[in-house]
């Protein structure tokens, strides 16, 4: 059986496109209620089956990895990653770079990095506007830039790369997600652009300073001391004992911050979004921080990654004839397990569109109902240090300023490249709380 077979709406790819592009969660909502929970949609050139059913996330999630390939899933990235990134490998060569970057990423590591994120988390909001709306998300681009750069580039304050790293990096983020860019991208193709150096004036002045900033590192004798996740990987060995070269090592940083940085602003701009829209839930999370608990805290995180998840969905190429749902499905075909619908079913989650983080509080989480993240071996490596952040973030934030959203109404989702981000950027009015009542900066 052909993916031709399998249901889906029936108007042209370009009106497909649009739909996607211009009102993403609707349109497949809509072919969700039309065609069940297994349906195929045609986006630009490529045609998803996307899957809304547990069962059939889990069969993803658990099948065996040389089945179900996600680096070619992510190609188009390849010329901004490079050929070493752990987003775009698949098989035994996928193993060994996510078995290199895991324990810098391991959650039990985290607490050492929360005092660090909150001291820039206070540094960035002590220096956002009172009285005057302004939009949250690019503060947060810069919030989650600098988490990036100081705990995975292991740059240190007073380090003068750190001033060329953010303007250098700032600059080739911002330009990437430009329409002309990703044009530029299109029409060329990954490989071509990749093989050509099409984004060579962007890139080089990233991987100039990133050179100089591997080269640094290197040269020092406290690499064990430190907890940077640089650090880690140069003292990392590959199962043959050789250690990480500077190719790999560059792949992985730009892979870090590719993934590590819009998606964790968005989240967490989402988190304001909400918050600011339920009174309620953003006193009891005040109170919380205040009392220095983080219970509560957690259950806003999922609520905001539940309802608004960051990406849509994940993305699976199969090698070999499969059959999910009951549908055969031939080699070759993308299957796309949906975090976002997935995360609506009313089976699962009573008043599926209410934002209400009491849902959550003494649940365990459940990796096939719950997958903001992904799953399976593809798992987000960043879950933890994201988690971490994000309480890190929320906690200083409801004790330094007081938000509320500038216009009543919900923000609608909107896209940013790959991320689905509130389409007002998450705007706020804010106002300082009076120090006296601002807790101390805890670390
Ligand atoms: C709220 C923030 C974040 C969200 C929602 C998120 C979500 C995701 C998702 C959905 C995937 C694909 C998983 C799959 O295919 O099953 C992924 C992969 C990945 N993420 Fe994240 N991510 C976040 C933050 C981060 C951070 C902070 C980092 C690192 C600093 C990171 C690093 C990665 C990497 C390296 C992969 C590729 C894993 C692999 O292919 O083995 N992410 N992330």
């Amino acid at each position: 059986m052909a993916t031709a077979t399998i249901p889906g709406p029936r108007m042209p790819r370009a009106m497909q496109t649009l739909g996607w592009t211009s009102r993403p969660l609707p349109f497949v909502e809509r072919a969700h209620a039309a065609f069940g929970d297994v349906f195929r949609i045609k986006i630009g050139r490529d045609t998803f089956v996307v899957l809304a059913d547990p069962a059939d996330v889990k069969q993803v999630f658990t099948g065996d990895p040389a089945v179900y390939h996600a680096g070619e899933a992510n190609i188009i990235l390849l010329p901004f990653l490079g050929h070493k990134s752990v987003l775009l490998l698949d098989d035994a060569a996928h193993l060994s770079q996510r078995k290199l970057l895991l324990p810098p990423f391991h959650g039990g590591k985290m607490r050492r990095h929360v005092g660090l994120m909150r001291e820039i988390a206070e540094r960035e909001i002590a220096g956002w506007p009172t009285g005057v709306p302004f939009a949250v998300q690019p503060r947060m681009q810069a919030l989650t830039l600098e988490v990036i750069m100081r705990i995975v580039f292991g740059v240190d304050e007073g380090d003068p790369r750190l001033a060329r790293l953010r303007t250098r990096l700032t600059h080739f983020l911002e330009t990437t997600a430009t329409p002309r860019e990703m044009r530029r991208l299109l029409v060329n193709g990954p490989i071509r652009a990749e093989r050509r150096r099409i984004f060579a004036s962007l890139l080089d002045p990233v991987d100039a300073v990133i050179a100089e900033v591997i080269a640094d590192h290197r040269r020092r004798d406290d690499l064990a001391d430190r907890d940077d996740v640089l650090s880690m990987l140069l003292l990392a060995r590959h199962d043959d004992g050789s250690p990480m070269d500077d190719a790999e090592l560059r792949d992985e940083l730009v892979t870090l911050l590719v993934a590590g940085h819009e998606t964790t602003a968005t989240a967490l701009a989402w988190a304001v979004e909400r918050l600011t829209r339920h009174r309620a839930a953003l006193e009891r999370l005040t109170e919380e921080a205040r009392a220095g608990g983080e219970e509560y805290v957690d259950a806003v995180i999922r609520e905001t990654l539940r309802l608004r998840p960051v990406l849509p969905f994940v993305g699976r190429r199969l090698t070999q004839p499969q059959t999910i749902g009951g549908i055969a499905m031939p080699a070759g075909t993308k299957v796309a397990p949906s975090i976002h619908l997935v995360h609506r079913r009313g089976d699962l989650y009573p008043e599926p569109m209410a934002f209400r983080p009491e849902r959550w509080l003494g649940v365990r989480t459940n990796p096939y109902t719950f997958l903001p993240f992904g799953g399976g071996v593809r798992r987000c490596l960043g879950a933890s240090f994201a988690e971490t952040e994000l309480r890190a973030v929320l906690g200083v934030l409801v004790s330094q300023v007081r938000l509320a959203p500038s216009q009543p109404a919900n923000e609608h989702v909107g896209r940013r490249v790959i991320t689905l981000v509130p389409d007002r950027g998450g705007e706020v009015v804010a106002t300082r709380v009076a120090p006296d009542v601002a807790m101390p900066s805890a670390a």
